[in-house]
């Protein structure tokens, strides 16, 4: 028998599904959380638990219930009322041009036609049917006629409202949308699949395919998922206001994330000025996008131009430069970096790809080769999306040629003939040669001059090569023996950069521990890691005499990092090298030891919005000579938020956690307190 439901409780319940569906509206769809992460908790615990009292609460909008059904035998087969259509794309200014001159000869119009304008996310298209303000059925577009029934799945999203924001919805609505994985939760994910061997995913859309494709649907609740809504379907019972753009306005206020580059153009000009914009801005978007989507924006003039076979004629997707291509896989070549490892390079058959001319991508390790099943000869696909590194993620295996080659890994370094050794547990391979190997040496001088460790200004990777490539320079030390006349004799050095690069060793000399310990470049010593040991120990003697032990009490220092610093200073060649160097003249300043001297110890700041005084590097710098972590987000455990203009969605977070919030003036004059000369 069940228990009868208490009128509080049944009140309460629905008090709580309110305050739970609000505060996923506007962490997931507003991007301005209001609820604190704790109280969320609170109240949906509070909620699980009346609903385990009485069962009979338990409704299919319930915030408790994203996740929970059991895993399908497959995935049935669903027509859509109406069918979900696909765009006409168009290449060029002048194909908009002809695509809005079409539109006003049908319209026979001579004004301008205003169009809504959209970024086309690169994910999955869904179509969500309410049935009385409750979602009732997800589908994937399918053939545009017959989709799948992925509602499980898709109930799991948090930017999917289970149940519509307003009364005044209609009584029937399908609205449609982009399921898509944001870039930072993809490469989250991927990086998790390597980490515990599983397969790694080739680009954020495939990734959100396959996640959508589960047929059990607690595993597409841990993956990253977002919808954002571009238009709707059947409506019935109800009224949607006559220009799309205000149509996702309501959908927005109805609880579903919009996208935030939507605007509206007076005319095509703008929508080429809006493509190019957005064209710059790709890489930076948090999402993949291939395009820009234009649509005439009034309803009634989308009605009069009707469709064309399977595309609207009032709308176009204005591409841009695919982000993924097909080549040849010409050559493999194997790329010795500082720490010996050995890294495969595609040679490929330049390839126009992400707005630029590609002729070698990175194949990471060996692992990758046999993960990807390459060979020499293969059709491959390129990705470049924005900055990054191009990669080769995947082999058109139909495409095999005969003749094609197996990769052979070397055995020894191709370049100073040292055994290349695998460590067990690691996908890399070394070179074993270390120093001996030229590779190692310049890699290793080019880090020792870069600007975060002894930042010797003019000394480029290329003057770097040259010099070791003529035998000038053979080591760091070296650096500080170098003279002007073979300086001058270089091909393409002048005697004024000969001179400037002089000055620049001997400003270089004068440097800090944490700077000199980074620039040694002992293996998984980052900046973060030089500046704790330095701290920890005070000065290099005590670092250079420490045992693995001693090492691992050093903040964020484990047995593994502990072992290679351990390692490096048993090294005699190492110690030469340092001796050399201090003998050169490379000084720098005693550190402050932690103890006693570090007031902001155990404290976590977070800098947030613009500062005007300060570099945001150096604000960080002062933060953590005082001892203070400096992190990228606010949580119950910050200690401190600094926020200037501009600041947004942290200082939001910091005033609901009622943390304390300075400004700059209050940070400087805090660092002063703290006896920091600024
Ligand atoms: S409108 C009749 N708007 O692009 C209009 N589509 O070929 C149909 N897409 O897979 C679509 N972002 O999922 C529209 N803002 C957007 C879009 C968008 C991405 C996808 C859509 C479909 C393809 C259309």
């Amino acid at each position: 028998m069940t228990k009868k439901i208490p009128p509080e409780s049944q009140s309460r319940a629905m008090e709580l599904h309110e305050i739970l569906n609000r505060a996923n509206y506007q962490y997931y769809v507003l991007d301005a959380p209001e609820l604190p992460d704790v109280e969320y908790d609170r109240c949906l615990r509070e909620l699980q638990g009346l609903e385990e009292q009485y069962p009979q609460l338990v409704t299919s909008d319930s915030p408790t219930q994203r996740v929970g059904a059991e895993p399908l035998a497959a995935f049935t087969q669903i027509r859509h009322e109406m069918p979900m259509l696909s765009l006409d794309n168009a290449f060029s200014d002048e194909e908009m041009e002809d695509f809005d001159r079409r539109i006003r000869e049908r319209l026979n119009y001579s004004a301008p036609v205003e169009y809504a304008c959209e970024p086309k996310l690169d994910g999955i298209a869904v179509s969500l049917l309410y049935r009385n303000g409750l979602l009732e059925r997800a589908a994937t577009r399918g053939d545009g006629t017959v989709g799948e029934d992925i509602t499980q799945n898709v109930r799991t999203i948090y930017s999917v409202p289970l149940k519509l924001l307003a009364e005044d919805v209609p009584d029937v609505l399908e609205v449609r949308g982009e399921i898509y994985m944001p870039k930072a939760g993809f490469e989250a994910l991927n990086e998790k699949a390597l980490a515990t061997g599983d397969k790694t995913f080739v680009n954020p859309r495939n990734a959100a395919a396959g996640s959508l494709r589960q047929l059990d649907p607690r595993i597409t609740a841990q993956r990253p998922l977002e919808l954002c809504a571009y238009s709707v379907g059947v409506v019935e019972g109800g009224e949607l206001p006559e220009a799309h753009s205000e149509i996702l306005q309501q959908l927005n206020r109805w609880g579903f994330r919009i996208n935030g580059e939507m605007t509206v153009a007076k005319n095509i000009q703008e929508c080429i000025e809006y493509h190019r914009r957005l064209g710059e801005k790709r890489a930076q978007l948090p999402y993949d996008i291939d395009g820009i989507v234009f649509k005439v924006n009034s309803i009634p003039l989308q009605r009069r131009l009707g469709f064309v076979a399977r595309a609207p004629r009032w709308a176009t997707a204005y591409k841009f430069p695919a982000q993924e291509e097909m080549t040849r896989l010409l050559d493999v070549e194997f790329q010795v970096g500082r720490t010996g490892a050995v890294t495969p390079v595609a040679r490929l058959e330049p390839v126009f790809v992400g707005g630029v001319t590609v002729s070698n991508a990175t194949l990471h390790n060996r692992d990758e080769i046999e993960r990807l099943g390459v060979k020499i000869g293969d059709t491959v696909i390129v990705r470049r999306a924005g900055d990054v590194i191009p990669q080769v993620v995947s082999v058109v295996e139909s495409r095999r040629p005969k003749g094609a080659r197996d990769i052979e890994f070397p055995s020894h370094c191709p370049v100073c003939d040292s055994p290349v050794e695998a460590t067990p547990g690691e996908a890399v391979a070394r070179c074993s040669g270390g120093l001996i190997c030229s590779a190692q040496r310049k890699q290793a001088i080019k880090h020792f001059a870069s600007r975060k460790a002894m930042d010797i200004d003019g000394l480029g990777d290329k003057l770097v090569e040259q010099m070791v490539d003529e035998g000038l320079l053979n080591s760091v030390s070296g650096l500080y023996h170098l003279s002007l006349e073979p300086l001058v004799a270089l091909e393409r050095m002048g005697e004024k950069s000969a001179q400037n690069l002089l000055d620049a060793l001997e400003r270089s000399k004068d440097t800090t521990l944490p700077k000199f310990l980074y620039a040694l470049g002992i293996r998984e010593v980052g900046e973060a890691t030089a500046r704790n040991l330095a701290r920890h120990f005070g000065d290099l003697d005590q670092i250079m005499q420490a045992d693995t032990e001693a090492l691992q009490q050093v903040e964020d220092v484990g047995p593994i990092v502990a072992h290679y610093v351990a390692e490096f200073f048993e090294q005699p060649h190492n110690l030469e090298e340092i001796a050399a160097l201090q003998q050169a003249g490379v000084h720098w300043a005693a550190e402050i030891r932690e103890s006693g001297s570090e007031p902001l110890a155990g404290q976590t700041w977070v800098l947030t919005g613009k500062l005007e005084t300060l570099s945001r590097s150096e604000a960080k710098d002062y933060l953590q000579r005082l001892g203070a972590k400096v992190a990228g987000s606010v949580s119950a455990n910050t200690h401190t938020v600094v926020a200037g203009p501009g600041a947004g969605s942290k200082l939001n977070k910091a005033r609901d956690l009622g943390l304390p919030v300075l400004d700059e003036e209050g940070l400087m004059s805090m660092l002063r307190t703290q006896g920091i000369e600024i």
